[in-house]
């Protein structure tokens, strides 16, 4: 039996079978909703209010929502979607872009930023090497969870085709947007190496368990239209290993190449914090579970580098400010909005070394702590439970760093340079990271930011056919260690859990 689910504002009419999964009805309409646990029931985002019909399985709440990942049509409906889940700003600022390159070819491309939470695309004159274009959108695979590990468990079950054809409709989406008709010559795509898997159709799932071996690691030569994509050729940038994608080629290539001889780290901060350290003209690899949490995902509050995110926090004269993506009202808080959240909630002693929030500390600020709470606006809050996560993340990156340095016999006063990857690393204020422990202070003084990486390194490889051949040299050379077995790894990531109060 067929309803009619009717979706408001757009007031668009979609159809569904009886028994179906809401949120699978609505992400077969192209209305991704973030579903961060991955249809468990228990992160809360993928809820829609229910204005009409019911629904099996769940019953709404107070105010009329349910979570869509549990809820079965059994009938007509009429919902409403929240502004937010439909915004696809994000960011990808490639801040190499300005270094004038010119290109061996004429025409037209595009490159790709496929990133687990948010894609970023360009268009690129292939002579002048410009950027004529940009377009960010959330990718819709977060309907099957916010990180690597549950999309990888999501194809396991059978849904691969489901998550290709989703990154494959976004990326067309984008690049008909950008090209407004114009012929595409060359796509570049630089990924995590599940990114890559999905986006050929190829089943990621040895990159799931031990030893994590891709079904490939080499560059990808595809014809645009064998992936129905508005381009002639595809090329998929080399990954290095299950955990080193070509997002971090592309990034070591970008960062680490011109003084290969100097020691320096780069690092990406996402949902895996990837770490990389040249040393004496070698590369060593290292990949952190960080979780989603810097990225705004399994925070209760938590959201996309999108309109409306809270974006920075401080205090002055005792009063908390902060600003929010667009300058629009707050609905949410994004990763470097979180770092200086908890940076304040240090600085004020509302937060102890375990990370637990105190309800007697002598601040101005005491009273937005309510009931294990603390708020920032009347609905935008950051949790318990939520500072548990961020010590997760804090502490895998941190450990991550630590060890890898120790297992190369590098010591950081030795790193020239950090390199911090990622739009996070761009956007968040660097004290405040070394300050909640995020990077060990003692390199603090040395972070450059290099924004998104992944795209300078693609642009690179789409102008010039000497910058892939070196890509792919990178790839090859790059020496994994694995954290899991370092006898470092377990005693850092404990000792990180905890914050550094003076
Ligand atoms: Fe529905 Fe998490 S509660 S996806």
């Amino acid at each position: 039996m067929n309803y009619t689910i009717t979706i408001y504002p757009k007031q668009e009419k979609i159809q569904a079978k009886s028994g179906e999964i809401l949120l699978d009805v609505l992400a077969r309409y192209g209305y991704y909703l973030s579903a961060d646990c991955g249809g468990k029931g228990t992160c809360g985002k993928c809820k829609v209010r229910l204005l009409k019909g019911k629904v099996d399985s769940v019953i709404p709440d107070e105010n009329g929502d349910v979570l869509s990942c549990k809820a079965r049509v059994k009938g007509d409906l009429e919902i409403s979607l929240s502004a937010h889940l439909m915004m696809e700003k994000g960011s990808g600022v490639d801040v190499f872009q300005s270094i004038k390159m010119q290109g061996d070819a004429d025409g037209l491309g595009v490159i790709l930023d496929v990133g687990t939470t948010t894609l970023v695309a360009c268009l690129v004159d292939l002579h002048t090497g410009e950027t004529l274009g940009k377009r960010s959108a959330i990718n819709p695979q977060g309907v099957y969870g916010a990180d690597v590990l549950s999309r990888i468990q999501a194809c396991q079950e059978g849904k691969l085709p489901l998550l290709q054809s989703a990154i494959l409709q976004k990326s067309k989406d984008m690049i008909d947007d950008l090209a407004q008709g114009r012929e595409i010559k060359q796509l570049i795509v630089a990924a995590n190496t599940t990114m890559l898997h999905i986006f050929l159709g190829v089943n990621p799932q040895t990159i799931g368990a031990y030893p994590f071996t891709p079904v490939f690691t080499a560059t990808q030569n595809i014809a645009g239209k064998s992936l129905g994509l508005p381009v002639e050729k595809v090329r998929l940038l080399p990954s290095a290993s299950g955990y080193i994608g070509s997002d971090i080629t592309a990034g070591t290539l970008a960062c680490l190449t011109e003084n290969a001889q100097k020691t320096q780290l780069f690092v990406d901060v996402g949902t895996n914090g990837e770490v990389v350290l040249s040393h004496q003209g070698k590369f060593y690899t290292a990949s952190t579970a960080a979780g989603p949490a810097l990225e705004g995902a399994c925070i209760e509050c938590g959201m996309g580098g999108v309109a409306g995110a809270i974006d920075k926090v401080w205090t002055e004269n005792g009063k908390l400010l902060f600003t929010t993506i667009d300058g629009v009202t707050a609905q949410g808080i994004c990763g470097s909005g979180l770092i200086d959240c908890i940076a304040v909630l240090l600085q004020e002693g509302i937060l102890d070394e375990s990370g637990a929030l105190e309800e007697n500390a002598k601040s101005a600020l005491i009273g937005r702590l309510v009931d294990g709470a603390f708020y920032l606006t009347e609905n935008v809050y950051v949790s318990q439970k939520d500072i548990r996560q961020f010590q997760l993340a804090k502490s895998a990156i941190s450990a991550g760093i630590q060890t890898l340095l120790k297992e190369c016999n590098v010591c950081a006063d030795d790193v020239e340079t950090l390199c911090i990857a990622g739009s996070l690393g761009y956007y968040m204020n660097v004290k405040n990271a070394a300050l909640t422990g995020l990077i060990p202070k003692s390199l603090c003084e040395k972070i450059k930011t290099v924004g998104n990486t992944a795209l300078s390194g693609a642009r690179l490889c789409l102008l010039r056919d000497e910058k892939q051949q070196e890509i792919e040299k990178i790839a090859t050379k790059m020496q994994n260690i694995e954290l899991s077995f370092s006898k470092f790894f377990q005693d850092l990531y404990v000792e990180n859990m905890l914050f550094d109060i003076e």
